[in-house]
């Protein structure tokens, strides 16, 4: 990051005040510097979330969560950082600099990439207002044999592409847009100084983003031309990777606490149609982390709903991998034989679809496990519960997996603690009178942790002065880097901001906001120097310690250095 939009994000943080933006999402009261309120991350009934008026910061000591107001808008709106920062500069009337992170790799400048949605936009209405024309009768009827009507079609911007070479390129050079750009955007080809549609007697599904921008296009064959469906190309504006298809509806459908995902188009309308809400659908392609994070920022939950045949089968497993690995709980919906989501809520409606069981990411892949077994045999029964066990070395929560083996062993006939020990865990899961919980992201402290963060609190108050501090007292390489940062007068915000560390964020963040402080500088430089004691103190016993842990093996020279050490390390306490 450059140290100019460095500069002009100093400014955005200033011209927006965090507890205005706050108080839109939870309701605050002021108390001494910090106001407080309930926290919007965790569920809780008694306030451990502050905004810092003076720092600017916010913080949960409840869950951790913390930073600047780019955070707060990211974890609130679960955008990236860019994101926020736009959305927050038009609030403030700020315009984001070109130079700066908004600038992609591909030096594709903003104007263009607008130029390139307002084509996609044109496209996208020639193809539709098409649809009602003789070019575009067959594709009309095409998407009515489908099961759907003009309500549908409209809803969805559905379209026709001409059948001709090159109409859609006629109509928008004439609109006056470059023939370079239409090619950029992936509307149409040049060859031989001649330019084609990309798309030609085709229906057209437009993709539209969660703003409303169009990014690009499938393309239904009505026959038995190939390929089937005929995507954009990758452009500058459209990867089919990291997009999802009727996202523009989903992004607006938060409440419904989950996505459906499908594998096509066409079930995506279908479902839709019937009253299915939250569905999205990747785009040609298996799915991929970028996509799941995309998901993550819109539901806590996926439903994934994919064809009902090995292939959508594979497809499931590999997905709930991916979501897996992005945090992302999921459930699966299993389809009978053969049959898509279209199909399926064809034949059975909104309350077919709604009856559907939906397996728990384990039980699902238990399920799977049985694929091409038959547990009438010995052997491939067998076979069924070592896979199984495999499967459940995953699963952390010991209720869960309690129940997912009693289930095993009814099934196999295998003891539970038979299955347990293959499984591998050795102490037996019957630690059923479950420890204290404890959020896995809360900081384990000791004193030493304590003084450190307290001294960072001093200075980033200014309650000390710095040169009572110095780099070599803190231990933790975090708290470290921020103590220099403070006694340096560095940006400390905007390197907090962008840390992707989750636990060295963490631990950032409960320094700075350490407390109770003393509100006198005197006595607030006596809880310095008592930190200081702590930590220098601590030093001092574990060196000893390690000392003392060597001096069984040593000779007796070397014993009487070592004593020496001690006793000077004794010393050291005694001020
Ligand atoms: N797909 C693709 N290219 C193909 C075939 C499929 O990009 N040649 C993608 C499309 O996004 C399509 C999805 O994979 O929506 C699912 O493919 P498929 O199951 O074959 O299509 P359906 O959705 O069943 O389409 P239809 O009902 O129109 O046959
Ligand atoms: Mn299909």
């Amino acid at each position: 990051m450059d140290g100019s939009f460095q500069a002009w994000l100093d400014e955005l943080r200033n011209r927006v005040s965090l507890e205005e933006v706050v108080s839109e999402y939870v309701p605050l009261k002021q108390k001494g510097r910090r106001y407080w309120g309930c926290c919007p991350f965790h569920n809780e009934k008694t306030p451990s979330f502050s905004v810092d008026t003076e720092a600017q910061m916010y913080y949960c000591f409840g869950c951790h969560k913390g930073g600047t107001v780019i955070n707060f808008v990211m974890d609130m709106e679960r955008m990236p950082f860019m994101d926020a920062v736009r959305l927050l500069a038009e609030r403030a009337h700020m315009e984001v600099p070109v130079s700066g992170r908004g600038e992609r790799r591909d030096g594709v400048s903003r104007d263009e990439r607008d130029r390139m949605y307002d084509a996609n936009r044109q496209a996208a209405r020639y193809f539709h207002t098409l649809l009602w024309t003789d070019e575009g009768a067959e594709a009309l009827n095409y998407l009515y044999g489908r099961g759907l009507n003009d309500k549908d079609i409209r809803r969805f911007g559905l379209g026709a592409s001409p059948k001709g070479w090159d109409g859609l390129y006629r109509h928008l050079t004439e609109q006056g847009f470059e023939p370079e750009l239409l090619e950029k955007v992936g509307l149409i080809v040049r060859r031989d100084g001649r330019a084609f549609d990309m798309f030609r007697g085709r229906a057209i599904f437009p993709i539209i983003d969660a703003r409303g921008r169009v990014l690009g296009f499938g393309g239904r064959a009505m026959g038995d031309a190939q390929p089937k469906y005929l995507n954009t190309a990758e452009t500058p504006i459209f990867n089919k990777r990291n997009g999802l298809y009727a996202l523009n509806m989903a992004a607006k459908e938060r409440s419904v606490g989950h996505l459906v995902l499908v594998e096509g188009y066409m079930d995506t309308v279908s479902l839709r149609k019937h009253g299915v809400q939250g569905v999205v659908a990747t785009l040609g392609t298996a799915l991929t982390q970028e996509q799941a994070k995309l998901m993550k920022r819109y539901a806590p939950e996926i439903w994934i709903s994919y064809d009902g045949d090995p292939p959508g089968q594979k497809a499931a497993l590999r997905a709930l991998d991916i979501l897996d690995a992005e945090g992302l709980p999921a459930k699966v919906i299993d389809y009978p034989a053969g049959m898509d989501p279209d199909d399926f809520v064809k034949a059975n409606g909104l309350q077919g679809f709604e009856n559907l069981t939906r397996y728990d990411s384990t039980t699902y892949r238990m399920l799977r496990a049985r694929d091409g077994l038959n547990l009438d045999i010995q052997d491939d029964m067998t076979q069924y519960a070592l896979k199984c066990c495999r499967i459940l070395k995953n699963v952390k929560n010991p209720v869960e997996l309690e129940n997912h083996l009693r289930r095993l062993s009814n099934e196999t006939g295998y003891d539970r603690e038979i299955l347990l020990r293959q499984i591998g865990v050795s102490a037996p899961a019957q630690a059923e009178t479950p420890r204290r919980l404890r959020r896995p992201d809360a900081p384990q402290e000791n004193s030493e942790d304590k003084a450190e963060q307290a001294l960072i609190a001093l200075l980033a108050r200014g309650r000390i002065p710095t040169d009572m501090v110095a780099l070599s007292d803190f231990a933790d390489p975090t708290r470290a880097e921020l103590a220099r940062r403070l006694l340096a007068g560095e940006d400390y915000q905007g390197w907090l901001e962008t840390l992707e560390d989750e636990q060295a964020r963490t631990r950032a963040l409960a320094a700075l906001n350490y407390r109770p402080l003393p509100a006198e500088r005197e006595e607030a430089a006596r809880m310095a120097e008592d930190c200081l004691r702590t930590i220098r103190e601590n030093r001092a016993d574990s060196r000893a310690e390690e000392i003392t842990q060597s001096i069984g093996a040593a000779t007796h020279e070397q014993k009487i250095a070592m004593y020496q050490q001690i006793m000077a390390l004794n010393e050291e306490r005694i001020d």
